[in-house]
């Protein structure tokens, strides 16, 4: 088992565990933490037919035998208030008798864990959680770096808070039974992470995409753990925030997410990233920033993994109307991510809006 200690600004610290087949053990990974001795599982149903009973057996082996399992349907879209509203009744009713040390564990994809996370950092003013991640996207980039949260009134991630995990438990072998199109989705964030830090990262991914698919140990392994050890080191630096160092996370998120929020999450999160990459670097080559070869590099890489470099289906309007809602824009001024070279970014203010709404147009299609 590979160990990444993760230590936060407010000097919260924590582990992200990652092997083969070790969700088994997890119940005495969680025993250690004295997080709490009441397991508040969340979970869909379809992850939960899966794996819930082995990490529910888990605990029960370690002694946690107060176990109470919650369902949310799968889907973007379950990522909102009322999925939030039943869990806090669930867990208001679990601890009714208010002497119990509720720690909550989050089994499933981005989805589960930015919802269970919301949870735990709001009830009760915050209480200790695990992330037990099961897709690719999960793994690379939610489980770790504490921001949590939901959708509310169709606008992404819009009430949230910062709450870091007591541990990130990553069974790799998990990714077996990940469709497909989900394994994909969780690629485009790999490629993120070597297009923003990592040159070398980026070059084993287009050398090594059918390792990828297949699943083959090594190469799972180089591309979770490069992407949870670049996110850590950004997330320690800057772990609320406000520094303009983690925001360059969000490189492909300002029209990706615009474009998520408007296809109603018709696209994956990672599709909607990838179209949000590729507008990045349209607007960045416009500005003189990027080199048009780098730019139709990236491009290839992402048609190669089979993500969509087009958007089908959408209006300019609504796509705009929610790109104006993203949360880092301040006095109506927008704030881009842009591509230099490979690995390193600038952050730009005020991109004309002609040049933003021509790119995204140039990338439409029937
Ligand atoms: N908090 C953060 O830092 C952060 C970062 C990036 C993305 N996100 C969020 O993550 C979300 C997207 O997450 P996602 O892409 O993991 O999608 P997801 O959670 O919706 O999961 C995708 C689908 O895969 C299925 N699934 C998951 N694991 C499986 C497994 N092992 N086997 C079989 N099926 C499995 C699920 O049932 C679901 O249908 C978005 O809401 C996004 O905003 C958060």
């Amino acid at each position: 088992m590979r160990k990444i200690p993760v230590q936060s600004q407010s000097g919260k610290k924590y582990d992200i565990l990652i092997g083969h087949n070790i969700l088994d053990q997890i119940g005495s990974y969680i025993k250690k933490l004295n997080v709490g001795n009441s397991a508040f599982i969340i979970t869909s149903p379809r992850i939960g037919k899966l794996y819930l009973s082995t990490v529910e057996n888990s605990l029960k082996k370690t002694g946690i035998k107060d176990i109470s399992s919650n369902f949310i349907p799968d889907g973007e879209r379950y990522k909102n208030e009322k999925s939030y509203k039943k869990l806090i009744d669930n867990i208001v009713q679990f601890n009714k008798t208010d002497d119990k040390k509720i720690f909550v564990l989050n089994l499933g994809g981005g989805v589960i864990g930015d919802l269970g996370g919301f949870v735990a950092a709001t009830y009760n003013r915050g209480i200790g959680y695990v992330q037990v991640p099961t897709t690719l996207l999960a793994f690379v980039d939610c489980g770790i770096g504490g921001k949590v949260g939901i959708n509310y009134s169709s606008t992404k991630n819009i009430l949230g808070a910062f709450h870091q995990p007591a541990l990130v438990y990553a069974d790799l072998d998990l990714l077996k039974t990940l469709p497909l199109r989900e394994l994909k989705s969780g690629l485009a964030e790999v490629v993120k992470y070597g297009a923003i830090r990592s040159p070398e990262l980026f070059e084993f991914i287009e050398d090594n995409l059918n390792r990828i698919f297949s699943l083959e140990t090594k190469a799972i392994e180089k591309i979770v753990i490069d992407g949870y050890s670049i996110k850590a080191a950004i997330v320690r630096k800057d772990e609320f925030d406000q520094k303009n160092i983690r925001i360059i996370l969000n490189f492909g998120h300002t029209i990706g997410h615009a474009v998520e929020s408007a296809s109603k999450y018709a696209y994956r999160h990672g599709e909607a990233i990838s179209i949000g990459m590729v507008c990045a670097n349209d607007i960045a080559v416009k500005l003189g920033l990027l080199d048009k070869s780098l730019a139709a590099r990236v491009e290839n890489l992402l048609l190669k993994i089979g993500l969509p470099v087009k958007i089908k289906n959408h209006d300019i309007n609504t796509i705009m109307n929610f790109f104006w809602k993203d949360k880092k824009f301040t006095s109506g001024r927008n704030k881009f991510v842009l591509l230099n070279k490979l690995g390193t970014t600038k952050i730009i203010q005020d991109v004309p809006i002609n040049v933003i709404t021509n790119v995204i147009k140039n990338r439409f299609t029937k």
